[in-house]
């Protein structure tokens, strides 16, 4: 029995997430192998509530789950995003899940900025190291709050860190059938941490003689997306510039409302969500896009063996965009509930 942890969050992540159950609801019943959930309340109410982020008892039951299904985090009465540091960042962390995979597929050529491009031309996956790097939170704060203040917030880069993201990298494109692996890093200028990331991805490359690895620093890297992304089939790099090469690349297939991601520990229990955030702005009003959670529950399902419901999903996705039958920011005219609707009749194959 697959049993999912469902986190909704905050904002839009409420929206979403209820869309991507509904998905897992239809296609699990198409299947007739069941799926649990649980719904967990952590997000900003429920901290601004209880002074509560993700109290031990939860984070034990959802190490005992199949996978999570979160939506997002990020409320503006909580400015300094602690409940988010906990529960999102703490997940990634405390579960050691150190690869987060976001694909970046087109599915319709009318809905990517680039002029002429096809499906066939833009496919490719962002390994990004989840684990260590800016995110770690080692650093701190001397004299805070008077004129001779210094704010420290350091760069955490491990062999065993580098190199399972790295060999990750290349036995994903090895099983999927791809031909190449480009590593991004800024080694002209972090010459300590990424000269071990340099080190490393020479070491792991040299056995895998029948992929092509090459090297792109950040700055190029984000040029030749926009300007050419079709040679791009794998692309891994550190845990900050994986964040923002993920938003430009959710941007390629037609923005944020799309992209999905998992966040695994291979043969562990993974978390799955969509790249965006909770963008309050748009909370509430049945307005965004629940593609992105819903690809993101396909990737759970992926994960937990049931390729055949995940590729179900990702089909009933991609005939919604390539027959407009989409919200707002794709240039449709549906609600999110609507949107939902349309992607679950496609599940159900009506
Ligand atoms: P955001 O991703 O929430 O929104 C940026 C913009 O992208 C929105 O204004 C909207 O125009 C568009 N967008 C995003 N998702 C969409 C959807 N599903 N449908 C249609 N349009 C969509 O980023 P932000 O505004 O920088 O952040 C808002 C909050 O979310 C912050 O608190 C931030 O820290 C948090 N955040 C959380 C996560 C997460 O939980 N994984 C990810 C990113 C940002
Ligand atoms: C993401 C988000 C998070 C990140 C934030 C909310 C901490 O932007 O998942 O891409 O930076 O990892
Ligand atoms: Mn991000």
């Amino acid at each position: 029995m697959t049993r999912v942890a469902v986190i909704p969050g905050d904002g839009i992540g409420v929206e979403v997430t209820r869309e991507a159950v509904l998905a897992l609801r239809e296609v699990a019943a198409v299947s007739g192998e069941p799926i649990e959930f649980e719904e967990l309340p952590y997000g900003a109410e429920h901290f601004l509530k209880t002074g509560e982020t993700l109290p031990q008892a939860a984070f034990e039951r959802l190490e005992e789950c199949s996978a999570i299904l979160l939506g997002a985090l990020g409320d503006p009465r909580v400015p300094d995003n602690r409940h988010a540091a906990d529960i999102l960042l703490g997940l990634r962390f405390r579960l050691d899940l150190y690869v987060n995979e976001r694909p970046v597929r087109l599915l319709d050529e009318r809905v990517c900025p680039l002029k002429g491009r096809a499906p066939k031309d833009i496919d490719f996956v962002i390994f990004r190291e989840n684990t260590e790097g800016l995110y770690a939170g080692v650093g701190g704060f001397f004299k805070k709050g008077t004129p001779d203040e210094l704010a420290v917030q350091q760069d955490i880069n491990t062999r065993k860190g580098v190199e399972r993201i790295i060999r990750h990298a290349f036995e994903q494109a090895r099983a999927r059938g791809r031909k190449r692996v480009l590593m991004s890093d800024k080694s002209n200028a972090l010459t300590y941490g990424h000269d071990l990331w340099q080190r490393v991805f020479r070491e792991v490359a040299s056995s895998y003689p029948d992929i092509e690895a090459s090297h792109m620093y950040v700055d190029a890297l984000a040029m030749q997306l926009v300007k050419d992304p079709t040679p791009f089939e794998v692309i891994v790099t550190c845990n900050m510039f994986g964040d923002i090469l993920s938003d430009l690349g959710a941007q390629l297939q037609g923005g944020l409302g799309l992209a999905a991601s998992a966040n695994l520990n291979p043969g562990r229990p993974g978390l799955f969500e969509p790249v965006h955030g909770s963008a309050p702005r748009h909370a509430g009003k049945n307005v965004a896009n629940p593609i992105g959670a819903i690809l993101s529950a396909a990737m759970l399902l992926d994960s937990v063996g049931r390729r055949e419901e995940a590729r179900r999903m990702e089909e009933a996705v991609a005939a919604c965009v390539r027959e407009g039958q989409t919200t707002r920011d794709l240039g449709g005219t549906l609600s999110t509930t609507e949107a939902g609707l349309a992607i679950r009749r496609r599940i159900r194959g009506r």
